[in-house]
């Protein structure tokens, strides 16, 4: 790492602070009021607790403290969070980090970019030869010690000169190895954060265990981070951003893109694994300004927070010439995205059934721009949390977005409230069906559960990732649902035509076109089913996985929670919501059984064997030759299939799926459209194989043609 603090060579400037653009305050309690402002919400924000202001509120607000100091420095107070390294603060970890652990200086736009560039460049003597472009990850910082090759302790930020000891937690952190590849002596540094898709998962495990939500995902991962002995299965996952010691072989001058490449070929989880817009050197300050534009229109669909871009001096020389202050290097510096956090006026509160009969509180708002997406409505998680809360209609609230999650809301201006305003009275009853509510958890649910929820379950069961039934879209199934045809999905399997052409504007062609569909559904494998119910806490590949390890339903329905548990991925929390809610299914599957719906998962384990499922004999495509599955990333389009089914049919031929292009992945398959990680896989020398090549070889193992497809796993 080179971050070294030092005093800064003759003739340096100060680095660039935002203070120059903004406006002082009048007088010292204004100041006094600020800082004390500032000081609670980072706090918060160190902490990952819910958030007091949105971030541009907050740098805007650190922008007047550093002004005001700037103008009347007899105001200044001593501890000022403006000069802290980590503002707000208090130490109390107890592992002591080898050189502090610093903070970056923010710019807001290309003409603070460009005057942090000047400066640096004159601050050099010379120009920058190289620049870094990376995403500023938004999580918690961590420090990581390998000792041999062996992670022995990982500590949190903390004060910046002290913090947490999380290493139990943080082994579990996707993307931070136990064991590097080679035996190396390093410390790495970098962020530890919760993906979206993870942050739902542990969101639902929290509410269906009475516990209120995380309020974003930087809190879902310090909450796990720190949730020592708790058996959270939602994963952390671990981007790093800086290394010390040697990985690059003998010194002398290197550089963060080499060091990152090393650590990458060690296993560690570097930005330039994240996606295109992962690590991008550039030559000049034009480079560096598109590369930070695409990594904004990109922030999107990156799949976690990620709230500004970090421009960096590539080269290591450079780097310890430009050195550091007290609280942030000089060789890098923070390009802030506008906060993912904003506000807008709540117009009403609705309320959703879902598909298990959960009843959820859902916000209208007025519609508000949240990184690239307008936004219309926003989960309000649950009515005690609205409560709690106290958020009323026509209050100004706080809107919250990260990538795919559903937008939330996270609190109300209360400044702002209209004096007149009422207090949110939550129903007394079920609003569909008028029954009775269970309200003794926190996720409150009609007592009538999946059968007040038929309409959604329904319509799920029939979505093209799970029985795929083509034709049973959603207005169909309300109005199935409607006169009371079908109550539950195994209603479906007894529908006959001429009962269907009693509905609107169904004709005798599409109603046996619909029959003969439904019936078809039969055939899916056990996976599908399970997706298909939508056993609670489980996902798409979850439901994969549990079908492969017991092959049958009926093995998965006489599984204890202890067995659940072999299952990759489920701990005891989620084993014993699964073996609960399988017992509320099992009318249902009863049903399905009845009516010849496959209840077996193909080439897993056969019904009758005891024990984990072997891989069956068309299985054995995707292995190594030791037999360990292969790990398969899937990129661009594959013929006929959506990422699901391509992940499926990875699966379904021995392998073992996975997002991100590693030195440890085994093949990359590469369809149109695919980006940077096929560039990845040629870059690290990983076998591609092109998508039309991977369609013939799903085909011909799916036909039963094992010479066809061991010539084309041998050709490729
Ligand atoms: S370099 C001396 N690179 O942002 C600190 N930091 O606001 C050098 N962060 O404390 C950090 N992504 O926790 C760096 N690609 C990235 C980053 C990154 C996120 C965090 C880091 C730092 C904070 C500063």
């Amino acid at each position: 790492m080179t971050d070294t603090q030092t005093d800064p060579p003759p003739g340096a400037l100060t680095p660039v602070v935002d203070a120059e653009f903004a406006v002082p305050f009048p007088d010292r309690t204004a100041y006094a009021d600020a800082v004390a402002t500032v000081r609670a919400a980072a706090a918060t924000y160190h902490n990952g607790s819910d958030l007091l202001m949105d971030d541009a509120a907050y740098d805007a607000l650190l922008a007047r403290v550093e002004a005001t100091e700037t103008a009347r420095p007899d105001w200044a107070v001593a501890d000022s969070p403006s000069g802290a390294v980590a503002a707000g603060v208090a130490a109390h970890g107890d592992v002591e980090h080898s050189e502090p652990m610093l903070g970056l200086d923010n710019v807001f736009g290309e003409e603070q970019l460009r005057r942090w560039a000047n400066r640096l460049e004159k601050l050099l003597g010379h120009a920058v030869a190289a620049f870094v472009v990376e995403p500023k990850i938004d999580g918690l910082a961590i420090a990581a010690w390998y000792v041999d090759g062996r992670l022995v302790r990982v500590a949190t930020r903390g004060d910046g000169r002290a913090g947490e000891d999380v290493t139990g937690q943080a082994r579990r952190a996707v993307g931070l190895p136990g064991q590097l590849a080679r035996p190396v002596t390093i410390e790495v540094r970098g962020e530890v954060f919760m993906t979206d898709a993870d942050f739902a998962v542990a969101n639902e495990m929290r509410t269906g265990y009475g516990e209120p939500p995380f309020a974003h995902p930087r809190s879902a991962a310090a909450g796990t981070l720190r949730a020592e002995g708790r058996a959270y299965d939602a994963p952390l996952s671990f981007i790093a951003y800086g290394v010390r010691g040697a990985v690059t072989g003998p010194t002398g001058e290197t550089s963060h893109s080499t060091e990152m490449t090393a650590l990458a070929d060690l296993g560690v989880r570097t930005t330039a694994a994240t996606s295109s817009v992962g690590l991008t050197v550039c030559l000049t300050l034009d480079e560096v300004l598109a590369a930070v534009e695409a990594l904004g229109a990109a922030r999107g669909v990156i799949g976690f927070g990620v709230d500004g871009a970090v421009v960096k001096i590539d080269g290591s020389r450079d780097r310890e010439l430009a050195g550091s202050s007290s609280r942030a290097p000089r060789w890098g510096v923070a390009y802030k995205f506008p906060a993912d956090t904003r506000t807008t006026r709540l117009l009403g509160i609705e309320v959703q059934i879902g598909r298990t009969g959960v009843v959820t509180p859902v916000a209208v708002l007025e519609p508000v721009q949240i990184s690239g997406v307008t936004v219309t409505s926003a989960t309000l998680h649950n009515f005690d949390d609205l409560t709690r809360r106290d958020v009323r209609v026509g209050d100004v609230v706080f809107v919250r977005r990260a990538g795919d999650v559903i937008p939330e809301i996270t609190g109300a201006k209360l400044d702002e409230r209209d004096p007149t305003s009422a207090p949110y009275e939550p129903p007394g009853d079920c609003p569909r069906c008028g029954g009775e509510l269970d309200r003794t958890q926190k996720r409150w649910r009609c007592l009538r559960g999946r059968a007040c929820g038929a309409h959604e379950a329904l319509a799920y069961f029939a979505t093209r990732d799970a029985m795929d039934i083509e034709g049973l879209g959603d207005k169909i199934v309300q109005m199935l649902v409607g006169v009371g045809m079908v109550t539950d999905p195994a209603d479906l399997y007894d529908l006959e035509p001429a009962a269907l052409l009693t509905l609107d504007r169904m004709g005798s062609v599409s109603a046996a076109k619909l029959v003969a569909s439904i019936q078809a559904s039969r055939q899916r494998p056990l996976s599908r089913v399970l997706i298909g119910l939508g056993v609670r806490m489980t996902g798409r590949a979850l439901s994969r996985r549990i079908a492969r390890h017991f092959g049958s339903m009926r093995a998965l329905l006489d599984a204890s929670i202890e067995d659940l548990q072999r299952v990759e991925g489920i701990g005891p929390d989620r084993a014993a919501t699964i073996a609960a809610d399988l017992v509320e299914l099992t009318p249902v599957i009863d049903k399905l059984v009845a009516r010849d719906v496959n209840m077996v998962e193909p080439g897993a384990a056969s019904p009758d064997e005891a024990g984990p499922a072997a891989p069956g004999p068309g299985a054995a495509l995707l292995r190594r030759p030791d037999g360990a599955p292969m790990r398969v990333v899937v990129t661009g389009a594959v013929p006929g299939l959506n990422r699901n089914e391509g992940n499926e049919a990875v699966e379904r031929l021995g392998g073992s799926a996975s997002s991100s292009v590693s030195a440890r992945t085994d093949l990359v398959v590469v369809g149109e459209g695919a980006g940077s990680k096929a560039d990845k896989a040629a870059a690290l020398g990983v076998r591609v194989m092109p998508a039309a090549r991977f369609a013939a070889l799903i085909a011909a193992h799916d036909a039963g043609d094992a010479d066809t497809a061991a010539e084309i796993m041998a050709g490729s």
